[in-house]
């Protein structure tokens, strides 16, 4: 569904370069729920915006739903639905306009996008929702209309940018439970970008992991982990055969980072699960009782620290202090009712006034 190779974008803009994207490999097989993850400014939002047309490429190429994104733009977008960081909502449109007119854009008739626009809103929950308008909407809600705007001429590849940036944790599973419905029952192939770990591991088949502009790993949530320093484990035996059972865990196949304290052995192993079994066996025939076992798993962000040194936690928290929390606003209007809800507001105004400067010479020369 995605093949890209050497994906690369230079903004030029106020005498400074800024290499947002150094040339990234994607690929994405038909039917796969495929996360884009990094912290902010890692190049997730350039990287869409160029596969989604949007953006020209400084260099690479890419096909993207079976057309060339140089040679066919028009062709990809047609295929591809977006769903873009901040929404697309007009605040003063009610939802049954958007939902007709975003149909009408993509060349459906006038009772086929009501028709397809009653079945999504069934589907994301939005049913009764018609007549408001779309600053009333919650923050939730909202995101559930941007993704029926996004669906509604049935693409069979799906773009969203941050899907669920801004809201609260609850209406956050609330909307992965909707996008997997989606992937399941409509069969639409997914990419996202998302900075937030737990959204990436819970909702995506295989993690794109990217930083300064770099794919710096890729593969499912577990092998991602599993590429880190193994599985935690912590043993609790009796005091007096503490040494014993350090002597024993030596022995065990990959295991490193051993530890001790008197009646604790801490040890990393590749495979947790698998290890223990023989573990408990070579403790039985030495005639040592394990007291107790636990097994930490690897996060996602053990992953990206290993990777870049870095904590991804660090830029999720700076983000949360900026982003109001969605559905907790549910319905008053306010001013801001439709703002961005990441505080990158006004942000894709000017990408779009830096495309034009950069992209000038180009024509001209
Ligand atoms: N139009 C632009 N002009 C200059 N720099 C830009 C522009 N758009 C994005 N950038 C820079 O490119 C980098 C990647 O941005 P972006 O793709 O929005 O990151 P992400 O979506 O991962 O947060 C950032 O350093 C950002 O400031
Ligand atoms: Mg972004």
């Amino acid at each position: 569904m995605i093949k890209a190779r050497g994906l690369q974008r230079r903004f030029t803009s106020r005498g400074r370069t800024v290499d947002a994207v150094k040339g990234v490999d994607i690929d994405v097989a038909e039917g796969e729920l495929v996360g884009f993850l990094g912290p902010n400014g890692a190049g997730k939002t350039t990287t869409l915006r160029m596969l989604t047309t949007l953006l020209t490429p400084t260099a690479g190429e890419a096909q993207v739903a079976g057309c060339d994104l140089r040679a066919d733009p028009v062709g990809v977008r047609g295929r591809i639905g977006y769903v873009a960081q901040g929404g697309g909502t007009g605040p003063e449109c009610k939802v049954s306009e958007e939902i007709e007119l975003q149909g009408r854009l993509y060349g459906l008739s006038k009772a086929d996008a009501i028709a397809r626009g009653k079945e999504l809103t069934e589907q994301l929950d939005l049913s009764g929702l018609d007549q408001r308008l779309t600053k009333t909407l919650s923050g939730g809600q909202r995101r559930r209309l941007d993704i029926a705007l996004g669906l509604i001429h049935s693409p069979k590849l799906v773009f969203f940018d941050e899907p669920t940036t801004g809201l609260d944790p609850q209406s956050r599973a609330n909307l992965w439970e909707h996008i997997r419905t989606l992937r399941s029952e409509q069969g639409v192939t997914m990419f996202l970008t998302t900075h937030y770990l737990e959204e990436a591991d819970a909702l995506c088949d295989r993690i794109l992991v990217i930083d300064g502009g770099e794919i710096v790993a890729e593969g499912t949530p577990d092998a991602l982990k599993a590429r880190v320093s193994g599985d935690g484990v912590v043993l609790g035996v009796d005091d007096d055969v503490t040494d014993r059972a350090a002597a024993i865990v030596g022995r065990v196949d990959g295991a490193h980072d051993l530890t001790t304290l008197p009646g604790e052995v801490r040890f990393r192993v590749p495979r947790g699960d698998t290890a223990l079994p023989a573990l408990l066996r070579a403790f039985d025939a030495e005639g040592l009782t394990m007291q107790s076992v636990q097994v930490q798993r690897p996060t996602l962000d053990d992953v990206f620290l290993t990777l870049t040194g870095r904590s991804l936690r660090d830029s999720e928290s700076t983000d949360g202090a900026t982003g109001p929390d969605g559905d907790t606003r549910s319905d008053d209007t306010t001013d801001s009712g439709h703002g961005n809800d990441d505080g990158h507001g006004g942000h894709n105004d000017d990408e779009k006034d830096d495309d034009e400067k950069d992209e000038v010479p180009t024509h001209v020369a």
